[in-house]
């Protein structure tokens, strides 16, 4: 398959025929033709990172942080900004805008009604911490290891409402250990549990399904903070049960900056109030007789004018991480994972922070060096062109490597060899 039939397979049914002529414009840029279909082969990682406008020169290694976005998504919101400044309208349409979400909702495993757009994940567990109806003295539990986005948000809601927030350090020996220090916290008072699907810090992949399951039996309701795991793993969100699961568009999905998805549980929807409202998130409005129904999905949480040709690049984006398959994506990062994790293992100076349990680990390794602080180990390693991210969270000071689909065995091994010189 050439690639502009790739990239045409990608927004096909996304915005009609009107992307074709750009995506074949795309071949221009001199990207050779896919060589095979089957994502085992190394010539298909190949022809993906082509797919990219990355530069080679320097390894990215923080899609947790922020991930690159391929040529289908840039072209898709070029196309979209073209074709709307040309008339000067917003280009919001309901059906585009469903057609877009059933992608994310068949990714997701959950339904279409259940999705909303954000901006970022941020702005989901805003949406959640401020909409459930909290009173005084209720409490929450989070982990110690918390991103400032699901950190922030429940500490400015400590203040204002007065709510308690419960803290367990995440353990990164097993599953059950955590479902145990969860389990140690909750009290008659526990109203949420409101933690990581993949933390932030150590990339353990927390037991979300049974932490979801413990919480519906102490009717308490669940919450996950999903910015480390949509496009990086499969799951099924009606499978794991959580009440609701926020997440950015713009990491490990390779989607527009700016963009997310906001899952709240159907039967969850009336529970969480959504408290910024205008355009769009009536489903009956009368400004005369004082009249305001909620829509009755979960568009309810979407308010005003927003940038449509963000929302159609997020969609391809989807549509990048399906036509790939989000199978295959977990296998490739989680093989390179693994690569680095083994190799640092070797290396007397490096204490690895992720989980020795390689069923509990993810896309993202983190790691200290005995002898080198973070920060200047993260130096030396720019220099020889790899980009990092360091971890400060959870009072740790570490370096995380992030590896995708866009990532090589040559790079781990770069990053390796750069450890090995520190
Ligand atoms: C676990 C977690 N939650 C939330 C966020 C915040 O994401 P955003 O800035 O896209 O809202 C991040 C970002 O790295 C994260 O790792």
């Amino acid at each position: 398959m050439r690639r502009s039939e790739f990239l045409a397979s990608v927004v096909a049914g996304l915005t009609g025929g009107a992307l074709l002529p750009h995506v074949l414009h795309a071949e221009t840029r001199g990207v050779p033709a896919w060589p095979t279909e089957n994502p085992g082969d190394d010539q298909f990682w190949t022809f993906l990172r082509d797919q990219f406008p990355l530069s080679h020169e320097r390894a990215y290694l923080n899609t947790g942080g922020l991930g690159a976005s391929p040529y289908a998504v840039i072209d898709a919101v070029k196309a979209k900004m073209d074709e709307l400044e040309q008339v000067s309208e917003t280009g919001h349409a309901d059906e585009l805008l469903l057609e877009l979400k059933t992608g994310a909702a068949a990714l997701f495993g959950c339904r279409t009604e259940e999705l909303a757009f954000t901006r970022n994940t941020t702005e989901g567990i805003n949406i959640v911490a401020n909409g459930l109806p909290f009173a005084p003295g209720d409490e929450v539990i989070l982990t110690t290891h918390e991103h400032i986005g699901n950190a922030a948000t429940w500490v400015a809601l400590e203040k204002v409402k007065g709510i308690v927030l419960k803290r367990f350090e995440p353990s990164t020996a097993s599953s059950e250990e955590n479902l145990a220090r969860i389990t140690g916290l909750l009290s008659p008072r526990t109203r949420l549990i409101a933690i990581p699907h993949v933390v932030t810090t150590t990339g353990l992949v927390m037991p979300v399904r049974e932490i979801c399951t413990l919480a519906r039996s102490r009717n308490v309701w669940s919450f996950l903070d999903g910015a480390q795991s949509a496009g990086m793993m499969p799951f099924n969100l009606h499978d794991i049960g959580c009440d609701a699961y926020a997440t950015s568009g713009h990491k490990w999905l390779l989607g527009p900056k700016e963009t997310g998805f906001l899952y709240v549980r159907k039967e969850m929807l009336d529970t969480v109030t959504a408290h910024h409202v205008g355009a769009y998130s009536a489903g009956e409005f009368d400004f005369l007789t004082d009249k305001y129904l909620p829509h009755p999905t979960a568009q309810r949480y979407e308010y005003g004018t927003v940038s449509i040709p963000l929302r159609v690049g997020l969609g391809a984006a989807v549509a990048f991480i399906r036509r790939i398959g989000i199978e295959e994506i977990w296998k490739r990062d989680r093989a390179l994972a693994d690569r680095l994790y083994e190799g640092l293992k070797e290396i007397p100076d490096v204490v690895l922070l992720s989980s020795p349990d390689a069923r509990l680990r993810s896309a993202m390794t983190t790691f200290m060096h005995k002898r080198r602080p973070h920060l200047e180990l993260q130096k030396h390693l720019d220099t020889f062109n790899l980009r990092t991210r360091s971890v400060t969270e959870g009072g740790l000071e570490a370096l995380r490597i992030s590896t995708h689909v866009y990532t090589s065995f040559d790079e781990v091994d770069r990053v390796i060899a750069g450890v090995r010189t520190a």
